[in-house]
């Protein structure tokens, strides 16, 4: 029997072309139900998303848009959905900085990423934003920090895009062995996989 990591891991992508089709309530609630069921230190949870659809709220969707860098603007302004992810930084029961809280929300987008991909979205985080102008332009109270943008909606029909971009798009993800990443034992430990 051959194994193979599930497809929704496989398959899942950054993509830089959204269609238009309309990312519903019901679908939304389940990128964000997928997000709060992530694990966190000391169950936490410190994370905080603020999303806007370009539809219903252009306004919204415009101060996310412009607190992102140039370069992502150019792609992520054609897609249906926009978020930041925040964290909290303190933990609630001792007022202590938290600091796993970053990586905790690094996990909830993971698991939120993973979830879209099941439901034929597509999520693309994008560290290439202003932590300090999204935290005023969307009221991100003391004791939070803007962690994260990310872009999403369905991808486009490639067949419908111009051609070089097509084949931009559809250059094969890239990763590095599994045997620079994982030691048996001990650091740079082969490990036999
Ligand atoms: C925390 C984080 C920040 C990222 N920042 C950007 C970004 O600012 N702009 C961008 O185009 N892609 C960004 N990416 C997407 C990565 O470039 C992408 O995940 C990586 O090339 C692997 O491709 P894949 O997600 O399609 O497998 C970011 C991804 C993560 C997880």
């Amino acid at each position: 029997m051959s194994l193979e990591i599930h497809s929704s891991i496989q398959n899942r992508k950054s993509v830089r072309f959204f269609s238009e089709k309309t990312i519903t309530k019901e679908i939304l609630t389940l990128l964000f139900e997928a997000a709060r069921w992530s694990p966190s230190c000391f169950n936490e949870q410190p994370w905080r998303f603020i999303y806007t659809l370009q539809k219903e709220n252009p306004d919204g969707y415009g101060k996310i848009l412009d607190c992102l860098a140039t370069a992502n603007q150019s792609w992520a302004s054609n897609a249906p959905l926009l978020l930041i992810a925040c964290t909290k930084t303190n933990f609630t029961y001792n007022n202590r900085p938290n600091t796993h809280s970053v990586y905790d929300v690094g996990q909830s987008m993971a698991i939120l990423s993973i979830q879209a991909e099941v439901l034929g979205l597509s999520v693309h985080q994008m560290a290439g934003f202003d932590p300090k102008q999204a935290e005023e332009l969307l009221s991100i109270p003391d004791g939070f920090r803007a962690i994260t943008a990310a872009a999403a909606g369905y991808p486009a029909n490639l067949n419908d895009l111009p051609s070089k971009i097509q084949a931009k798009e559809s250059e094969p993800r890239k990763r590095h062995p599994l045997q620079d990443c994982v030691f048996e034992g001990k650091w740079g430990g082969n490990s036999g996989l």
